[in-house]
């Protein structure tokens, strides 16, 4: 088999690559070892930036996120006994948030690249990328029990912070830059009316906790807890009275429950790799980078990586020049620093870390009350949660 890019994972990166390359006329190949299904019903993020939203829209992938998403024009952060407000739309010049779950963004780019005639291989099984220094890097993989091989001119290396293509490139050459913070969020998806408008960030003595949705009638929640928690430890009944705790400090509001429809536990760590490139492989999303899911910046990070790949992979077919390829890591990383640092910083003012004192809690309050108080706070909050300008 040969295809111009071999694409490694169908996740947000591998799919909206593949479907940006189309756009431009070049072909390629999406290798995925879960099943369709699997990458379509897996629920994680969701929350779109305005950029990432506006680009499914403008590449003819956002009409039923259009009809179903639901866009917010700000947040509220909670601490002390009250709410505040971040208006996104006065701080930023009219922009928002886009909220609209991750694997309903994969359906849609699923479907798409299918319709377009795109080849997409699902269940593949013993993934390896080969050559890479090469002009013709090869991907081999099993498929139906048949050995393959694709070769290619460029691998996106698409597979997610658990995927083969990092492991690939040989020891000494990448630098590693990691933080693992010592506590997870416990996620719930409900079928309960959101119980607000907007989403709630809270701060709390018991620990972080925040209110977000999925849809009118479907709440997703979240609970800061113990980095090793098992689940089984948490009955539905517990992380009700949990969610309770923290999020009911405001007078007269009152938490709506439902059945718990999904839980999980997620791991927070802040990870880079430098360079985002060996060869002919590119790392892009999850592969290159981590950051801890306080301001959802995950997957809008692995839609801006692909964003700056597709771009120089178009420039490298149309006219053979490979500046922007060379650029792509260093282009990259300035946004990823940026998401990282915006991250790191949500998550330490909003969690209880085990070894605060009472002199860190005063002081994640008085960082609260100058945030939501300070519009030049406010206004940096706001311009990196709807996202950053890109270059
Ligand atoms: P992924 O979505 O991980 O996609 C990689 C794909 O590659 C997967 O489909 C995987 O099956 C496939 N793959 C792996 N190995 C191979 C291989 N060897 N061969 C072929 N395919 C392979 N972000 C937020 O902003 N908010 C959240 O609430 C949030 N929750 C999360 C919960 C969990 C459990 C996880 C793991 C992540 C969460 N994230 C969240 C982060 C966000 O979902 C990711 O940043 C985003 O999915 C990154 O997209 P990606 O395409 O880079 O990687
Ligand atoms: C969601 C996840 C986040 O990490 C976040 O900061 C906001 C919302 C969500 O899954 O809805």
């Amino acid at each position: 088999m040969k295809t111009q890019v071999g694409i490694v994972g169908a996740g947000p990166a591998g799919l909206v690559l593949s479907h940006l390359l189309h756009l431009s006329g070049i072909e390629s190949v999406v290798l995925e070892t879960h099943s369709r299904s699997y990458v379509e019903e897996r629920v994680r993020a969701g929350v779109l930036e305005q950029g990432t939203a506006d680009l499914l829209r403008e590449t003819g992938v956002g009409e039923r996120m259009m009809r179903q998403g639901l866009i917010h024009h700000g947040i509220e952060l909670q601490f002390g006994r009250g709410r505040h407000r971040i208006d996104f739309a006065g701080l930023t010049g009219g922009k928002g948030v886009m909220v609209y779950a991750q694997h309903e963004v994969l359906k849609d780019l699923i479907a798409a690249r299918l319709e377009a005639g795109g080849t997409l291989l699902f269940d593949v099984e013993d993934v390896n990328v080969q050559e890479l220094q090469g002009p013709k890097p090869k991907i081999r993989f099993r498929k139906d029990s048949e050995e393959e091989e694709l070769e290619c001119d460029f691998i996106g290396g698409c597979d997610g912070f658990h995927g083969i293509c990092r492991p690939s490139i040989p020891e000494g050459v990448l630098k590693v830059f990691e933080k693992i913070y010592p506590f997870a969020w416990l996620g719930i998806l409900a079928e309960a009316p959101p119980s607000s408008q907007e989403l709630i960030y809270a701060h709390h003595e018991r620990g972080f906790a925040l209110l977000s949705m999925r849809s009118p009638k479907i709440s997703r929640l979240y609970l800061q807890c113990a980095p090793d928690e098992d689940i089984a430890n948490w009955p539905d009944s517990r992380i009700w009275q949990e969610l309770h705790a923290r999020l009911e400090v405001a007078e007269g509001w009152k938490l709506t429950e439902g059945p718990v429809l999904q839980k999980g536990i997620t791991g927070m760590r802040s990870f880079v790799v430098e360079p985002m490139q060996y060869g002919r492989l590119f790392l892009a999303g999850d592969s290159a980078h981590i950051v801890p899911p306080t301001g959802a910046k995950g997957l809008n990070l692995a839609v801006a990586d692909v964003r700056v790949l597709a771009a120089a992979i178009v420039e490298f077919y149309a006219s053979g020049k490979t500046e922007l390829l060379e650029r792509y890591s260093e282009t990259c990383l300035r946004r990823v620093w940026k998401v990282q640092r915006f991250s790191w910083w949500m998550t330490s003012m909003l969690h209880r870390f085990a070894d605060d004192n009472s002199f860190d809690m005063r002081r994640q309050l008085a960082e609260l009350d100058y945030v939501t108080s300070s519009r030049a706070a406010s206004q940096t909050l706001a311009e990196n949660y709807v996202g950053l300008p890109f270059e």
